[in-house]
């Protein structure tokens, strides 16, 4: 049997039109549509549940408060019943009637078959240069991190087979649109893949939901099953924080300590004081950008943002005062201000992302 997931966000103009055609292209295979509608602003879910009413073999999935293409068929997979599964736009730019064909390759004992535009006799069909351009660039990435010899791994119409897919959906990484090229990450070396040639067909309605923001998912993911093996990828991006945080420290510092300052002399007092000002504020920015990037999966909102706040503030205590403590000795020796200004924002970065990683982000 076969389980066809439809990922859909606002298609609701494409799937009255497409059902009808499926059906068609598999009249001689037992099948199953799966629907995994994103709360679609446009009502695709209702579309959905009202064409499944008439039919037994469609289901709809309606996800509320997730988005994703990625997650939405790993959860339609993770649903279906077919022995073979396979993947589809809801928007038309898949040909449907090659749906047999990607069937038996995996029925056939295939592990995975993929619709393929870059293999001979496939095309991307009416595509403009900058969007040719960048599949090209992330095509020819993604094909080196694959178990398996193929030419078009960020292809979204493919099936296979339930076993393989059941084996490692424990691995799955499931942000952005790259399903395809994640399997094909996981899979073992001897999987057998199969390409059909097909050319990629112009949309019925709608438009694509490929956005900067999953362009931007891409770059994450190949960071994260290469270097991010090593060095997780919250790391660097607490690092990137952590810096920027030191600017806003020092940029702090010297308007803060401009109000003490009488001609070129600054008291003990006086700087002590613009650093803690400055350590707040930077503290303050830190939390900002590591709250809606860093850690963004687990974005805190409205009152646990407050509450994260304060914990975050906590778990900056040691590194605030190593900062404190550091630049005003340094500055008691009578080093440059600025320069030990510097130093103890240093010292407080790497203690920072240790606590918080533990202590605000926990979850
Ligand atoms: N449930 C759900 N949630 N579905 C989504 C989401 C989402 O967040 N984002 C997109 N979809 C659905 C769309 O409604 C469509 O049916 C399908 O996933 C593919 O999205 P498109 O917006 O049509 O993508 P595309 O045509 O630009 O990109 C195609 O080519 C890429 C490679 O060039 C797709 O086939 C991609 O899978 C493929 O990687
Ligand atoms: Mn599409």
């Amino acid at each position: 049997m076969l389980s066809l997931i439809l990922p859909t966000y606002n298609e609701a103009e494409n799937l009255p039109e497409l059902l009808p055609k499926i059906e068609e292209a598999l009249k001689d295979i037992p099948h199953e549509v799966i629907i995994v509608d994103d709360d679609s602003p446009d009502g695709t879910w209702r579309v959905a549940q009202e064409l499944g009413l008439k039919r037994d073999d469609v289901h709809v999935i309606r996800r509320v408060g997730r988005r994703g293409l990625s997650s939405a068929v790993i959860e339609g997979f993770l649903s279906a019943k077919g022995d073979v599964f396979a993947v589809m736009d809801a928007d038309g730019q898949h040909d449907m009637t090659l749906l047999p064909k990607l069937y038996h390759a995996v029925e056939t004992g295939g592990g995975i078959a993929i619709g393929s535009r870059y293999t001979d006799g496939g095309s991307v069909g009416e595509w403009d240069e900058r969007r040719h351009t960048l599949s090209r660039i992330a095509t020819t990435l993604a094909i080196k991190l694959c178990k398996v010899k193929v030419s078009d791994p960020m292809s979204g119409f493919f099936a296979i087979r339930r076993q393989l897919f059941q084996g490692i959906v424990g691995n799955l990484n499931p942000k952005g649109f790259k399903i395809l090229l994640d399997l094909l990450v996981h899979v073992p070396s001897s999987t057998k893949v199969k390409e059909i040639p097909f050319t990629f067909a112009s949309r019925l309605h709608g438009e694509s939901k490929l956005s900067r923001r999953v362009q931007l998912e891409f770059l994450e993911y190949l960071y994260d099953v290469t270097l991010g093996r090593y060095i997780p990828l919250t790391f660097v991006k607490y690092c990137i924080v952590g810096g920027l945080g030191v600017f806003v420290h020092m940029g702090t510092y010297v308007f803060v300590s401009h109000f003490f300052k009488e001609g070129a002399d600054l008291s003990l007092m006086g700087f002590r004081f613009s650093v803690i000002i400055a350590i707040e504020v930077a503290i303050l920015f830190n939390f900002y950008l590591n709250n809606i990037w860093t850690f963004a999966i687990s974005r805190l909102k409205g009152m646990q943002a407050l509450v994260g706040f304060a914990k975050y503030n906590f778990a900056c205590v040691f590194g605030a005062v190593a900062n404190y403590a550091v630049s005003s000795y340094l500055f008691a020796l009578n080093w440059h201000d600025t320069v030990a200004v510097i130093i103890g924002a240093f010292t407080g970065v790497v203690w920072n992302y240790t606590m918080s990683r533990f202590i605000a982000w926990r979850t």
